[in-house]
């Protein structure tokens, strides 16, 4: 079937109505751009060169977020509606496909199943279109669909447009269409801007294919849930809720505890293992993956993580583009920055930063700490209050601890450096230079000690 279909997704409009500097299609809802969703969603019926995207407003931005995926581009230089989004790519959709379905860039809730089977409703009834429709709670904003005595289709009549009978009726067009690309492009030069908004509209090819005795036919859908347009934030928030909703129940389906599903916000990609619990308001976000029999703790937030099998990350940890071990614990209040690594069985504990940080198995920091571009060997303990001197207000320099080492508390590491197997630094050392094999390095002041000074000085203040 992919042959015969190109997609063309509208997406150069700027969305008036999101009060916004930024275009509509670039907000985010679930994790990713709502014209990204639309794009996943018509993957289902053609690969990505036969997929055209109409840009316009911040034509650069949306080109550079999806120029990867291999789609071309339609340029509309003025948004002169949505009917003239789609004249605008006449050189590059004539005569590629048998159908060309044409699809709103705001309506990301789509699902891929709802296009394949309009796909398919249109091969049967081979007419000249076939547009979704739904009867919406609240039409408020869509255009209506009017139907003859005999139920067929007439037109599409705007909101603006429409009589205050027409706007009674609640079954809309949520702007997805099919059409046969030859005869749309036959009967596009008949679309005139539209009197009340002087914009080209889509919608009204509906009419003149009709008037052209072309059949055209709605594909009505059931459940309206998914065919929501975004036009302001306050849809946005709604339809954000409604993926991170299906995401947490496919999530439970599969084996996951969640503990008040409707707080956590986990990303379409995110993968979870089965037995893992979700505490309340945990954030997974991006690519990250949690093994099975984990525990990710209330708050936390994790961001292109890696987390095997049996691992615990307490409440209130953050973790960013780095990996935790089995086994390992991280957190409460931990933060992990990118390109760090804990090992199995590891423990990074309140208040410890890592950066650049590659933690052994076993090894533990478990409070007060930064750990930045270093490696601590196994079953290494770094004390509390433990600093890697990383940068020297210039360049970023390596901390080497190896294995077994105990470094004391509020120890000072002066990177570059190099602490060796089995070595033992002092508590409150500053560190500069090489600590050998199972040594002892003391680096700071002897403590000197002045016997009856203290009581000598109280009973001077007393005399
Ligand atoms: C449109 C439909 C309406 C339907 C509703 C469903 C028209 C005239 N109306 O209205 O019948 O009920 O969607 O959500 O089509 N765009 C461009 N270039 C333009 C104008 C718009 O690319 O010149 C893009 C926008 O970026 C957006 C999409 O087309 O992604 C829809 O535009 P929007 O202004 O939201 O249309 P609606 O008023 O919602
Ligand atoms: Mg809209």
């Amino acid at each position: 079937m992919k042959s015969e279909v190109s997609v063309v997704v509208m997406a150069a409009g700027l969305g008036t109505r999101m009060r916004s500097r930024m275009a509509k299609v670039l907000h985010r809802a679930g994790g990713k751009s709502l014209v990204e969703h639309v794009l996943d969603a018509a993957s289902a019926i053609a690969p990505a060169n036969r997929m055209f995207v109409v840009i316009g407003h911040q034509a650069e931005r949306v080109r550079e977020l999806l120029e990867p995926r291999g789609v071309g581009f339609i340029h509309q230089e003025k948004q002169m509606g949505t009917g003239h989004a789609v004249m605008c790519g006449e050189g590059q959709l004539t005569g590629i496909s048998k159908w060309m379905v044409v699809l709103n860039g705001d309506g990301p809730l789509l699902r891929p199943e709802t296009l394949t089977a309009l796909v398919e409703f249109a091969e049967a009834r081979n007419g000249g279109a076939v547009m979704i429709t739904a009867d919406l709670p609240d039409p408020t904003g869509y255009g209506r669909v009017i139907r003859d005595e005999h139920g067929g289709v007439v037109e599409i009549v705007e909101q603006k447009a429409a009589t205050p009978e027409q706007l009674s009726i609640k079954e809309s067009n949520t702007g997805q269409y099919c059409f046969r690309s030859d005869l749309f492009w036959k009967h596009v030069p008949q679309l005139v801007p539209n009197q009340a908004a002087g914009e080209y509209y889509l919608t009204d090819m509906i009419g003149i294919l009709i008037r052209a005795g072309l059949g055209v036919e709605a594909f009505k859908v059931a459940d309206a849930s998914e065919l929501t347009g975004i036009n302001d934030r306050v849809e946005l928030a709604r339809v954000d809720a409604i993926f991170r909703e299906r995401k947490a129940r496919t999530l439970m389906l599969d084996g996951v505890t969640i503990e008040r599903p409707e707080t956590v916000t986990v990303d379409e990609q995110v993968q979870v293992g089965v037995d893992t619990t979700i505490e309340p308001f945990v954030r997974l976000l991006g690519e990250t993956r949690v093994g099975e029999n984990c525990r990710i703790g209330a708050h936390s937030i994790l961001e292109n993580a890696e987390v095997a099998d049996g691992a615990v990350v307490h409440p209130f940890s953050m973790i960013q583009a780095s990996s935790v071990g089995r086994e390992a614990q991280v957190g409460p209040y931990s933060r992990i920055r990118p390109a760090s690594t804990v090992g199995p069985g590891a423990h990074i504990g309140n208040f410890v930063e890592l950066k650049n940080a590659q933690v052994s198995a076993g090894a533990k920091a478990m409070h007060l700490a930064y750990l930045g571009d270093c490696a601590v060997g196994e079953r290494t303990n770094i004390g509390a209050g433990t600093i890697t001197c990383n940068f020297d207000g210039v360049k970023k320099h390596h901390t080497g601890i190896g294995n077994d080492a105990f470094v004391g508390s509020n120890s000072t590491l002066v990177a570059p450096v190099e602490v060796e197997d089995e070595s033992y630094i002092a508590a409150g050392s500053v560190i500069t230079e090489r600590v050998p094999t199972g040594s002892l390095a003391l680096g700071r002041a002897r403590q000197v000690v002045k016997e009856g000074w203290a009581t000598a000085r109280s009973e001077k203040r007393h005399e």
